[in-house]
């Protein structure tokens, strides 16, 4: 009996020990959470998930190294070089381009014009591709909610304000693709060659008389102080590490997509998507070459890179209607 006495005692006292030890561990690993919340809201933004928070969260391709702009003291390795002008056939070298670049910093703002993170601020922005899916969707109020709004290209908001909204902050584009902006709408050029950011100077100044592989405005209405060129390093690392060189190269909306994961805390991507035959369609027009799909882009493998993104609440994606 005494026996018996002795193990209840000693049973009941190792549990009561057992059950202290595992509330004072949940408490300690709830406190190091809470810690831990703290320090990633301290540190990065005041979004709840921040995309400039490379402490936390870990995004296997994330790199913050490569800067998604030019800057008047920024540098393209020879190596990066060397990708982007096989892109579209460059013929020039290495120090024609650089002598270029110079040239550019001369007119246009030697440091982008954005905003760095802040832990007070949650910079929110909207990736708006020209997918067809926008027609019906009702997104224009969620997309202008958002303070960043990013178009590409020719995507069109007059008359489509209901599925597009009407905010535009920036306004990506090419030489062929380009339009004239408003005086507050930053332009966001993508050089795929020398020649694209001679004509980026010219538009400019004197006007662009030079020839491409389709017509190209000679003169651009647009705020020169609002300038910003993408970085050729981050084309290539959206080529080589996102899609594991798949295609040609990268579409513009899908380098978009990236350079908004190195420029916004929190990121909303909306038009992008292939109609029902695997084609690129726009909503603002009706598709006239059935045959292009998604042309020289890897379209398969960028909607699946996107997809990813969005089953792991890296950005938030609206598919449209
Ligand atoms: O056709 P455009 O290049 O002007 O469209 C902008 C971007 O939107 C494309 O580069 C592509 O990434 C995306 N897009 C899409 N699905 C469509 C049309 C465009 O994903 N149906």
């Amino acid at each position: 009996m005494a026996v018996k006495a002795k193990i209840l005692l000693m049973l009941s006292v190792s549990s009561t020990m057992l059950f202290f030890l595992l509330e004072f561990s949940n408490k300690l690993s709830f406190s190091v959470i809470t810690y831990q919340l703290n320090i990633y809201k301290q540190n990065s933004c005041s979004c709840e998930k921040c995309l400039s928070e490379d402490k936390m969260f870990q995004f296997h391709h994330m790199n913050h190294s490569v800067k998604p702009f030019l800057t008047a003291k920024s540098e393209l390795s020879e190596e990066d070089y060397a990708w982007w002008k096989n892109i579209q056939r460059e013929r020039g070298d290495y120090s024609t381009y650089k002598a270029t670049v110079k040239e550019l910093f001369e007119i246009f703002p030697a440091e982008p014009d954005y905003e760095k993170p802040r832990s007070d601020r949650c910079r929110t922005c909207a990736v708006v591709g020209n997918s067809a899916n926008l027609l019906k969707s009702h997104y224009g109020p969620l997309i202008d909610s958002q303070d960043i709004v990013i178009r590409i290209n020719y995507g069109k908001v007059k008359g489509y304000e209901e599925d597009v909204g009407s905010k535009t902050t920036h306004r990506v584009m090419y030489p062929e693709s380009s339009s004239r902006l408003d005086n507050t709408t930053h332009l966001v050029l993508f050089a795929f060659k020398i020649k694209d950011l001679q004509w980026l100077k010219k538009a400019f100044l004197t006007g662009f008389f030079g020839r491409s592989y389709t017509s190209t405005k000679s003169t651009i209405k647009a705020n020169k102080d609002l300038v910003m060129v993408v970085n050729p390093a981050l084309m290539k690392h959206a080529h080589v590490v996102w899609l594991k060189k798949k295609g040609v190269y990268p579409s513009t909306g899908f380098m978009t997509l990236i350079l908004a994961l190195h420029m916004c805390d929190e990121v909303h991507v909306f038009g992008f998507g292939a109609d029902s035959d695997g084609n690129w369609s726009h909503y603002f027009e009706v598709l006239r070459n059935k045959k292009f799909k998604t042309g020289i882009h890897p379209g398969q493998q960028e909607f699946a890179v996107i997809e990813e993104l969005a089953n792991q609440k890296t950005i938030k994606f609206y598919r449209g209607y």
